[in-house]
């Protein structure tokens, strides 16, 4: 009995821990790509790349014979490694996620060979998780890609509907992909809490965790307090009040997390490194770039507060240079982007 509540303890533990969406792709001429994009225009999730180890080959040359022979070779033998092309690493911890969207093209109706590799070698990492399944092709229809989904990853929560994107829908895919969030509830972002964390002259724009740690952390704000440094890679200082934990390994820290360790010591990391130590997610800043710089080598004054512009789950990532100053449309309301990678609710929404 004591074995069985511990289990759902950590169960419970590791599902507080992921509330993260991450979206995995493979794209040979970019199809894949520019869909991936416009998705991250649209939600709030990490992206990753899958490549293969072996560059510049062409797929498509010679009647397409080298993805033909590469699917063959899955065909031939789907349960053995060794027919699956070999991909180059994919530095992403999929336990921090529990949605996962898979975006990759077609080959004469399968799932292209690369993206087929990754799933064979993660399948079983994604069991549980929702899954989402993006299509793109010239004009072929996706059941195919679908069924290859399904074999390399049994045991996900597939989202109801696939996206398919083809030559004749392509020039839509904003509507197309913005239809598809909607459809299956990946939009409902508005929660989500964003501060700013400033040091010295520089803001950064940090996301809450969707928790009772980020959100008690939220009712703290605004506090200005003086960090510690420890091992050339935190800045800690202890709270004069204690915060609920859910406590976790996260295995790898990166640059920009912001942490509780025990319920009282706040936690600003800014340097990635693997670690052992458990800690509460507060929430981590979006983008950690010159964060080391403005930290510097000891001791420093940080002011956390809320972000004025706190309206919507769109991050940082997506916005690009030609994006600022743009009148940006999501879910239902209209935003317009500003210089400082934050969004702005105009009060307009559209229906
Ligand atoms: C080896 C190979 C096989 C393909 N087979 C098909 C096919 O059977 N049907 C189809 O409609 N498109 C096929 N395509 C086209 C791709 O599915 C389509 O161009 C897709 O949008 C490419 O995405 P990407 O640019 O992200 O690689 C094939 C492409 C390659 C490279």
């Amino acid at each position: 009995m004591k074995r069985i509540l511990f289990f759902l303890a950590t169960v419970c533990l590791s599902a507080a821990a992921s509330s993260k969406t991450l979206v995995v792709y493979y794209s040979y001429t970019g199809d894949c790509e520019a869909i991936v994009n416009e998705l991250t225009k649209q939600i709030s999730a990490d992206v990753v790349e899958v490549e293969p180890a072996e560059k510049g080959l062409r797929y498509e040359a010679n009647g397409y014979a080298l993805g033909t022979q590469l699917l063959n070779a899955i065909k031939a033998a789907p349960n053995d490694a060794a027919s699956y092309p070999a991909i180059d690493p994919v530095n992403v911890s999929l336990s921090e996620y529990s949605t996962v969207i898979i975006v990759t093209p077609l080959w004469w109706s399968q799932m292209a060979a690369i993206m087929q590799s990754y799933l064979f070698q993660v399948g079983k990492q994604l069991a549980g998780k929702q899954l989402g399944l993006i299509v793109s092709s010239a004009s072929s229809s996706i059941s195919g890609v679908v069924a290859d989904c399904k074999r390399l990853v049994p045991d996900a929560q597939y989202l109801s509907e696939n996206l398919w994107i083809n030559n004749s829908n392509r020039a839509n895919t904003a509507a197309l992909v913005a239809d598809w969030v909607e459809n299956n509830g990946l939009n409902q972002t508005e929660n989500t809490m964003h501060i700013n964390i400033i040091v010295g002259a520089k803001t950064f724009t940090a996301t809450l965790a969707d928790s009772e740690t980020g959100r008690a952390f939220a009712e703290l704000l605004p506090l200005t307090i003086e960090m510690n440094e420890l091992n050339g890679n935190e800045k800690y200082h202890y709270l004069n009040s204690t915060l609920p934990t859910d406590s976790y390994q996260p295995g790898t820290i990166k640059a920009g997390d912001l942490m509780l360790y025990g319920n009282n010591c706040l936690v600003l990391f800014y340097k990635t490194f693997s670690s052992s130590y458990s800690y509460s997610r507060i929430g981590a800043i979006n983008n950690p770039t010159g964060l080391a710089e403005a930290v510097g080598s000891g001791n420093v004054s940080v002011r956390f507060e809320k972000s004025a512009t706190n309206t919507t789950g769109l991050t940082y990532q997506t916005l690009k240079n030609k994006d600022k100053g743009r009148l940006i449309f999501h879910n239902g309301h209209v935003y317009i982007s500003r210089d400082d990678n934050t969004y702005t609710l105009t009060g307009a929404k559209i229906r």
